[in-house]
């Protein structure tokens, strides 16, 4: 599964031109719709620095260190800007789940 995966984000960091940072991220979930991550969205965007997640927050793909929704409600992964004041709160579901 994680082979499959890491073959399918190399695929398509070939394909795209200029990608920005890691380039879109896909979250493997359980019991609910896959979780997608836009560096662009982030990077561009909203105009946070390589620095505001990595290496604090994120390494990469392969280090990755999965969080469940009730540790980001405590400021994990996406939780610590996700808290509906620095960044759009975490019950809009379909924000990130597609
Ligand atoms: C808002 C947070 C955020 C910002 C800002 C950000 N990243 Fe990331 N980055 C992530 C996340 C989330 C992942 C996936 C980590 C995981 O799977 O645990 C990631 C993964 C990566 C990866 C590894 C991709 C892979 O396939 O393993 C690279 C390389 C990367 N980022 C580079 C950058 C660079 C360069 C910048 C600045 C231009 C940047 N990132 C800015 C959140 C961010
Ligand atoms: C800000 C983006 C974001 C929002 C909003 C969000 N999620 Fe998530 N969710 C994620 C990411 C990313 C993961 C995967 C995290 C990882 O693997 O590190 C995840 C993981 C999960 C998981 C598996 C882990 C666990 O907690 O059991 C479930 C289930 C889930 N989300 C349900 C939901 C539901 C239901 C909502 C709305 C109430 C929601 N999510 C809102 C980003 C989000
Ligand atoms: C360092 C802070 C930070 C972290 C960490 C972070 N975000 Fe964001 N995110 C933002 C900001 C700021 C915005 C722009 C304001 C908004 O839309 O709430 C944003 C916007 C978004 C959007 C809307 C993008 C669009 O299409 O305009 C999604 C979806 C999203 N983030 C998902 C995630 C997911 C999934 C994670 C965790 C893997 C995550 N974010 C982690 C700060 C962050």
């Amino acid at each position: 599964m994680r082979q499959l995966l890491l073959v399918l984000l190399l695929a398509s960091a070939g394909t795209a031109a200029a990608t920005v940072g890691g380039g879109d991220i896909t979250f493997p979930v359980k019991g609910a719709d896959k979780a997608v991550f836009s560096h662009e969205a982030h990077v561009v965007g909203a105009k946070l620095k390589c620095q505001d997640c990595h290496p604090g927050l994120y390494l990469n793909v392969a280090k990755s260190k999965h969080a469940t929704m009730k540790q980001m409600e405590k400021g994990k992964s996406c939780g610590a800007c996700h808290d509906g004041k620095r960044a759009s709160a975490l019950d809009d579901c379909t924000k990130c789940h597609k």
